[in-house]
């Protein structure tokens, strides 16, 4: 695993990658929101819980357990600037005054020991250069009996909403090759197993991995989907490396891909995540 892969995750965070999370947070809420609801109904908040969120991005699940837990608090930590100046600023917006953000890598940020009445994450948990540190970190955090809650994709050929895109898109380009299954991407808790393994060494027992599958709301329509994934950092990159007529045609392939799935509601594409539970 390279050195600096740290590294890497928190420039890329801080990067385009971060900025394009927050122009599309809206669109990736309600793309999301299927899985939030099972996440937080999971995690079951009580009033006065002190809440972690780790990787907590733009803040929506900050916000939603500081509002779940109104005698507590919660905290978001994530590796990008960019994300938690959003995430403060919907908090201000949203007049949320137990909730706090901070800039920490979760994998080795001191927390305050057994602090932590739940633990939370969605999608912020599979990007550790060390997994095995990590865990034990978060797990160090949260008092006994504590809870965690996260989800985390799939494989991505699982995934209809990357499926769909990439496939059309590998009629006229070629894609990057994906991260192996154990680097820091967001397939590297794919695996079930994996993900039971590394939460058993890191102490947590009541484990369980549950299947979270189903169409999920993407864009209004094909324009504004495609739109979506031609301003998503990968595509940017393809797209600057391809020419004018590769730009075109995979355009046009992405629209013939696309129409089968449009409804009068938008275009609903097909989503896979783990729900992760788990007790300390
Ligand atoms: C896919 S985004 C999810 C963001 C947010 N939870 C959401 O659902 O919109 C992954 C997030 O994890 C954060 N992240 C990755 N590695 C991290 C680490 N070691 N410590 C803290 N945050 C991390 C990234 O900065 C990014 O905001």
């Amino acid at each position: 695993m390279a050195a600096n892969t740290a590294q890497a995750q928190a420039q890329a965070w801080n990067g385009e990658q971060g900025q394009h999370f927050v122009a599309e947070n809206a669109r990736h809420e309600r793309m999301l929101e299927p899985h939030t609801a099972r996440m937080l109904e999971a995690a079951q908040i009580q009033r006065a819980d002190s809440v972690l969120d780790v990787g907590c991005g733009c803040g929506e699940t900050t916000l939603r357990a500081a509002r779940a837990a109104w005698r507590g608090h919660a905290l978001g930590v994530d590796l990008s600037a960019v994300m938690l100046a959003e995430a403060r600023h919907l908090a201000a917006r949203e007049g949320i005054g137990n909730t706090r953000f901070e800039q920490a890598d979760a994998q080795t940020h001191p927390f305050p020991a057994a602090s932590f009445d739940v633990v939370l994450s969605r999608f912020g948990v599979m990007f550790f250069d060390d997994p095995p540190a990590a865990f034990a970190n978060i797990a160090a955090a949260l008092r006994r009996g504590g809870r965690l809650a996260f989800v985390c994709w799939q494989e991505p050929g699982k995934i209809e909403y990357l499926t769909v895109p990439f496939t059309a898109i590998a009629e006229h380009a070629t894609l990057p090759a994906l991260p192996g299954a154990d680097e820091p991407c967001p397939f590297s808790l794919a695996s079930p197993q994996r993900i039971r393994a590394l939460l058993e060494g890191a102490g947590f027992d009541g484990i369980s991995v549950e299947n979270l599958t189903g169409p999920t709301w993407i864009g209004r329509d094909v324009e504004d989907v495609i739109g979506y994934y031609r301003s998503t950092p990968m595509a940017q990159a393809l797209l600057a490396a391809a020419g004018e007529q590769t730009a075109a045609s995979v355009t046009q392939a992405l629209r013939n891909a696309l129409r089968p799935y449009q409804r009068d509601s938008g275009v609903m594409l097909g989503s896979a995540a783990w729900l992760v539970t788990a007790r300390r």
